[in-house]
């Protein structure tokens, strides 16, 4: 494949191989697949070194953040590379966030500031590039808002033509704009996000155009490098535990994939744990890890944090063997915790997008519980800009989000006064 060596296809379920020359999303007894490549060829010790001389690169490929980092990723040539520089976003202290959490070294990675303001442009600028490489001229996704707004994004500057399957109605404002916006052909589906999944998969099989969802495993590439560079901000110095929201769980999956990685070319020497936080209707994960059951998909998942409102995630077999490798532990949180959290995010300055702020609400349960320690190096991930969901943010503040059950806790209500100096006074003194 295009110069590509020492990496092939692997079944997560029964470890068949697969080369890369042809296409393929699932191994033929129907397991979701794995990039593979032999570590024992790399050298863990020059690969950091160069990944070090990178930092801070200016021009080109290799100034994204994500293809910094292009040996553990997909090492292709640089003509082929269908980039935005993505990554490279900030590690924030945490702020009024770290004190509603109740830990005091608690830092917020922020990938609402990429691109398309989510982490998928990170999944998605590997994933792009797989589909030129394959030739592809159309890619598809289902999405609840933010691949499909990444994919739209990345197919328009490759010239990719891109369909994408939404549940109608369903999807936040500041996703469906995008989506149209950068040109994807739009089918909102009568159906909710897992019913898009499976369609999206026959679509893609029968009129053969290239899937770019996170059962695509070259998205799952991309997205380790949220984990990569969150250490190479930190030095290397592997905190206690990463906080990553779950929804379709290829994001947590990319995460511990990637740090395994690390750990196996000796980068790292310290395995951290990895906490995935489910909102508690969209909670399959969480249901089968606290009742030890095996995996039984939820028909109807809502939650007001529309990011992450699947029922069917494709990736959970992969989660739980990422869980398994680290030691992780899984938790769901309240539609109140998730607001609630997310106020405390944005009041911080920060900001992110419902779904992001389990990472917070997720954190601070995991205090209460004494699960995470509150001397423990935390770092959460933000996976969404606060703009992709203006709605809930003015819905929260206005307190008009009471039929969903969620109360506007720490609602600044905006002030309707007389055009008077007198007026002005009252309102910012409080009265
Ligand atoms: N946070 C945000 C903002 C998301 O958009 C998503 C997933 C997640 C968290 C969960 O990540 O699926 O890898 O577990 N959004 C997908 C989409 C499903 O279509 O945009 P995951």
């Amino acid at each position: 494949m295009k110069g590509i060596v020492n990496t092939w296809l692997e079944c997560v379920h029964c470890g068949k191989q697969y080369d890369l020359e042809q296409v393929r999303y699932n191994c033929e007894c129907g397991g979701i697949l794995d990039v593979k490549r032999d570590l024992s060829k790399i050298d863990g010790k020059k690969l950091k070194q160069l990944w070090e001389s990178r930092w801070g690169m200016k021009r080109g490929p290799l100034s994204s953040g994500v293809w910094r980092y292009k040996e553990l990723i997909l090492d292709v040539a640089e003509e082929y590379i269908v980039t935005r520089q993505e990554g490279n976003t900030r590690l924030y202290p945490a702020g009024k966030a770290a004190e509603y959490a109740g830990i005091r070294n608690f830092l917020l990675k922020h990938e609402g500031e990429n691109p398309t303001g989510s982490f998928k442009d990170r999944g998605m600028t590997c994933g792009a590039t797989a589909a030129k490489i394959y030739d592809a001229t159309s890619v598809a996704c289902a999405s609840t808002g933010n691949t499909s707004a990444s994919m739209a994004s990345y197919a328009a500057i490759s010239g990719m033509k891109s369909i994408i399957f939404i549940p109608e109605g369903k999807i936040a404002y500041g996703k469906l704009a995008q989506a149209l916006a950068f040109g994807g052909i739009t089918l909102q589906i009568k159906g909710n996000f897992d019913d898009g999944m499976e369609l999206v998969q026959e679509v893609c099989a029968k009129l053969n155009i290239y899937l770019l969802n996170s059962i695509n495993p070259f998205r799952i590439e991309g997205q380790k490098a949220i984990g990569y560079e969150i250490l190479q901000q930190l030095d290397w110095e592997v905190p206690d535990w990463f906080v990553i929201p779950g929804g379709n769980l290829g994001n947590n999956s990319a995460l511990s994939k990637g740090l395994q990685e690390l750990y196996e070319l000796g980068i790292i020497s310290k395995i951290p744990r990895i906490a995935v936080i489910q909102a508690e209707g969209s909670n399959p994960l969480a249901r089968m890890w606290k009742n030890k059951t095996g995996y039984v998909p939820l028909k109807n998942p809502d939650t007001i944090a529309t990011a992450i409102k699947i029922g069917n995630p494709v990736s959970w077999e992969k989660a739980m063997r990422g869980l398994e490798w680290c030691n992780g532990v899984v938790e769901d949180v309240t539609e109140q915790e998730i607001m609630d959290a997310k106020a405390m995010v944005d009041a911080a300055g920060i900001g992110a997008e419902p779904a992001s702020c389990c990472s917070v609400a997720g954190a601070k349960k995991l205090v209460d519980m004494g699960i995470i320690s509150p001397d423990a190096k935390v770092v959460g991930i933000l996976t969404g800009n606060i703009l992709k969901d203006p709605d809930a943010v003015v819905g929260y503040h206005k307190d008009t989000l009471r039929d969903m059950g969620i109360k506007g806790v720490y609602a600044n209500k905006p002030h309707v006064i007389e055009p008077t100096l007198e007026a002005v006074k009252a309102a910012i003194s409080g009265k």
